[in-house]
C-alpha cells in the first residue's frame, strides 16, 4: 500500500489530480447526521489501509485513552477531529479532503460535518463526487436529515450510493433490523435516480464489514465497504462531451505572450484545432498548450493549461473556449436549483452576486417557482426560501453567462450565490436550461432619447431616494424640496410609498418579501421617468441596504442622490403622525419597521439629515443646495 498524506486542501487536490495519471481515482464524500459516526468511519478507513501517520497513531492511542469515549479501543473520532483542529489553523474551507489510496484504486474522500446547518459543507463536497455513502445509524433508521442529504445528493449529479448500516453491533447484527432499513431506503429512493444503491451493515467503531468481512454477520453476503469502494465502476465520459475550456485568467508575462490559463471541464483541445470564444463566437486555431512542464499538443478533462490562440480575439476571465459543433448556453436568464445555505432568506427581486467557476454577475431571483420538500418531493408554493431549503427559480442576470445545464456537465452547470456586502456564500445552483423569453424580448432604439428629453426641461435627471423610519419626516421634507423646484422650473415627479401602495402595489403588505418588490417596482418607476428627464423624488422607508443599493445600480453613475432622514426612533414614535407606532408596540400591525422589522441605516448617503432642531423646509433647502452645487438645476 502506498503511503500519502492524509489531510490535503482542495487546491492540492486539484493538483495532485492533475499530476497523477488518471487510472481509478473515486472521489466519494460522507454524510448523516451528526451522531452516526462520520467521523469514526473515516478514522478506522484511513487506519485500516494504513495511512496514518505513526506519530499520529501515537498519540491517538494516548488520546483514546484520555478523552475516548471508546475504553481501550482506538477512538478513530478522535483521529479526524484532531485533523480538524488542524485544517482551522491554516486552511479556511470547511470541507476537509482526504487522501487515501489501496492497490486497487486511490480515493478522495470530502469530509463534511454533518449538523442539521451544514447542508452547505455537504454540498460543497458532493459537487464533485461519484458516490456517496449515507450513514445509518441502525437503532434510529432512516432519518430526514438522510433523506435531506440523499436528495441533494442526487441534486448535485450523484450517481452511487453506499446505504452505510452503522452501529450494528449495538444492536446484537440483527438482520431483521438491517434488512427493514434497506427496504424503507429503497422505497425513498426509488425516484432519485441512483444507478447503484448498495446497502453494508458495518461498525465502524469495530470494524466489522469495513476493510474485512465480519465474523459478527455471517448472513451478509455483499462486499465489505472497501471492496465496495475499490470495485464500483465510475463511467467516465471524459474525452467524448464536447470541449469546455472556462478561461480561469489572461496570462500575459510580457508584450509577445497572451495566454488563456484554465483547467480543461470537459473534452479535449489540440493544438491545430479551431476552436470558439462563447460569448462572442469568434473562431480561432489553437496555437500553443503550455505547461509548467513544457508544451503539450492536446490537453484533456482535468488538466490545467495555458491555451495561445493564432488570432488576437478577446477573451476575459469568466469567457469559455468551447467546441465549434457543440456549444454552450449563452443567457442571461435561466432556470435552476437552488439550495439554500443563509439563516437569511433567498428573497426574489434581492440581488446577490451568481458566481460559476470563472464568472462573477449581479443577479437577482426574478420567480420562485416552488420549494421541493425533501422528504415527500411535493412542490410547495413559497415566497422565500429558507436555510437548507431547496427550490427552482428563474434567475435574472444583468449580463450573459456561457454555462450548460448541470445534468449535462458538472462543471460548467453549477454556481454559487454571494452576498454582495459580506461576500459570504448564501447558496448553490444547479442550472436547468436558459430561458428562451431573453432571447425573444429585444430592446427597441428609441431615437428621442434621455438627453434630448433632458435638454428641453433645461435639466439634470436625478432620482432622489429619501429613506428613514415611518414618521421621521421623509415626505415632509421631499414635498418642501419638491415645492422649490417646481418653483425654479423644474420639471420633478414624487413616488411616495403610502400612494403607491394604493395603486401599483396594492397587492403587498410589508413582509420582507414583498418590501423587497414594493422598492424594486418603484425603482424601476423611477428609473423610466428619469429617462423621460425628470427628477424624481421617492420616498420609501426602504430598510434594506441590499434594495437601496439595487436601485442606485440601477441609474446612471452619480443620478441617485441617497437621503438619510436621520430621526431616532424614540422621536418617531414620539411624533407618531399616523398612530402607527402605537398600534404597533400593542401588536396590532406586525411586521413594523423598528419595532418588529429591522431598519438597516445607509452607510454611505449622499446626503444624511440628521432632523431634530431642524425644520423641513430648512432641510429641504440644503438638498436644494447640494444639487445646485453638482450643476442639477
Ligand atoms: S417600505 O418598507 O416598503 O419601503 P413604504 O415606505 O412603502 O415601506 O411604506 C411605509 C408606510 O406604510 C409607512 O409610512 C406607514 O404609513 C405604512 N405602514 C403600514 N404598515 C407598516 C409596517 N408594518 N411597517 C412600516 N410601515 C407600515
Amino acid at each position: 500500500m502506498t503511503r500519502e498524506s492524509a489531510s490535503v486542501s482542495a487546491g492540492d487536490v486539484a493538483a495532485y489530480l492533475n499530476a497523477q495519471e488518471r487510472k481509478s481515482m473515486l472521489r466519494f464524500l460522507t454524510c448523516g447526521s451528526v451522531d452516526d459516526g462520520k467521523s469514526t468511519l473515516i478514522g478506522r478507513l484511513l487506519y485500516d489501509t494504513k495511512l496514518i501517520f505513526e506519530d499520529q497513531l501515537e498519540a491517538l492511542e494516548s488520546d483514546s485513552r484520555k478523552h475516548g469515549t471508546a475504553g481501550e479501543n482506538i477512538d478513530f473520532a478522535l483521529l479526524v477531529d484532531g485533523l480538524e483542529a488542524e485544517r482551522e489553523q491554516g486552511i479556511t474551507i470547511d470541507v476537509a479532503y482526504r487522501f487515501f489510496a489501496t492497490e486497487k484504486r486511490k480515493f478522495i474522500v470530502a469530509d463534511t460535518p454533518g449538523h442539521e446547518e451544514y447542508t452547505r459543507n455537504m454540498a460543497t463536497g458532493a459537487s464533485t463526487a461519484d458516490l456517496a455513502v449515507v450513514l445509518v445509524d441502525s437503532r434510529q433508521g432512516i432519518l430526514r436529515q438522510t433523506r435531506r442529504h440523499s436528495f441533494i445528493a442526487s441534486l448535485l449529479g450523484i450517481r452511487h450510493i453506499v446505504l452505510a448500516v452503522n452501529k450494528i453491533d449495538l444492536i446484537a447484527y440483527d438482520q431483521a433490523t438491517f434488512d427493514d432499513i434497506v427496504a424503507n431506503y429503497m422505497v425513498f429512493a426509488k425516484d432519485l435516480g441512483f444507478d447503484t444503491i448498495v446497502p453494508v451493515p458495518i461498525s465502524a467503531r469495530f470494524g466489522d464489514n469495513i476493510t474485512t468481512r465480519s465474523e459478527n454477520m455471517l448472513w451478509y453476503k455483499g462486499p465489505t465497504l472497501l471492496e465496495h469502494l475499490e470495485t464500483v465502476s465510475i463511467e467516465t465520459y471524459a474525452l467524448s462531451r464536447p470541449l469546455r475550456f472556462p478561461v480561469q485568467y489572461v496570462s500575459r508575462p510580457n508584450l509577445n505572450f497572451r495566454g488563456f490559463a484554465g483547467q480543461v471541464a470537459s473534452g479535449r483541445i489540440a493544438v491545430g484545432e479551431e476552436v470558439m470564444v462563447a460569448k462572442s463566437q469568434q473562431v480561432s486555431r489553437v496555437k500553443e498548450i503550455v505547461t509548467r512542464g513544457g508544451k503539450l499538443t492536446e490537453a484533456v478533462e482535468g488538466q490545467a493549461v495555458t491555451i495561445v490562440l493564432e488570432d488576437q480575439v478577446e477573451v476575459s476571465r469568466g469567457n469559455m473556449l468551447v467546441s465549434l459543433l457543440d456549444r454552450p448556453s449563452v443567457a442571461d436568464q435561466l432556470q435552476a436549483h437552488v439550495i439554500w445555505f443563509d439563516v437569511n432568506p433567498l428573497i426574489p427581486g434581492r440581488s446577490y452576486i451568481l458566481r460559476t467557476e470563472t464568472d462573477s454577475v449581479n443577479c437577482s431571483v426574478t420567480a420562485l417557482k416552488y420549494e421541493i420538500d425533501v422528504n415527500t418531493f411535493a412542490q410547495e408554493a413559497v415566497k422565500s426560501l429558507s436555510m437548507n431549503g431547496v427550490g427552482v427559480c428563474n434567475i435574472s442576470l444583468q449580463s450573459p453567462i456561457a454555462f450548460d445545464p448541470y445534468k449535462q456537465n458538472r462543471a460548467t452547470g453549477n454556481f454559487i450565490i454571494i452576498d454582495r456586502y459580506t461576500n459570504a456564500t448564501l447558496g448553490a445552483g444547479m442550472i436547468d436550461f436558459a430561458l428562451r423569453r431573453a432571447e425573444n424580448v429585444h430592446w427597441q432604439t428609441l431615437e428621442v432619447d434621455k438627453k434630448a428629453r433632458a435638454l428641453l426641461k433645461h435639466q439634470k435627471p436625478a432620482v432622489l431616494w429619501f429613506t428613514g423610519l415611518s414618521g421621521s419626516g421623509k415626505s415632509t421634507i421631499a414635498n418642501s424640496l419638491e415645492k422649490q423646484l417646481h418653483a425654479s422650473g423644474k420639471h420633478t415627479y414624487m413616488l411616495d410609498g403610502d400612494n403607491i401602495r394604493h395603486g401599483l402595489n396594492r397587492d403587498l403588505g410589508f413582509t420582507p418579501e414583498d418590501r423587497v418588490e414594493n422598492i424594486r417596482r418603484v425603482a424601476e418607476v423611477a428609473k423610466l421617468m428619469a429617462d423621460a428627464g425628470l427628477i424624481v423624488l421617492v420616498s420609501l422607508i426602504s430598510p434594506f441596504r441590499s434594495e437601496r443599493r439595487l436601485a442606485r445600480d440601477m441609474m446612471d453613475d452619480g443620478e441617485l442622490v441617497e437621503i438619510f432622514v436621520d430621526t431616532p426612533i424614540e422621536e418617531c414614535e414620539k411624533r407618531d403622525p399616523k398612530g402607527l407606532y402605537r398600534k404597533a408596540k400593542i401588536g396590532q400591525i406586525a411586521n413594523f419597521t423598528g419595532i418588529s422589522s429591522p431598519y438597516e441605516p445607509p452607510e454611505n448617503p449622499e446626503i444624511h439629515l440628521p432632523t431634530i432642531g431642524h425644520d423641513p423646509q430648512e432641510l429641504a433647502g440644503r438638498i436644494f443646495d447640494f444639487l445646485k452645487r453638482r450643476g442639477e438645476n
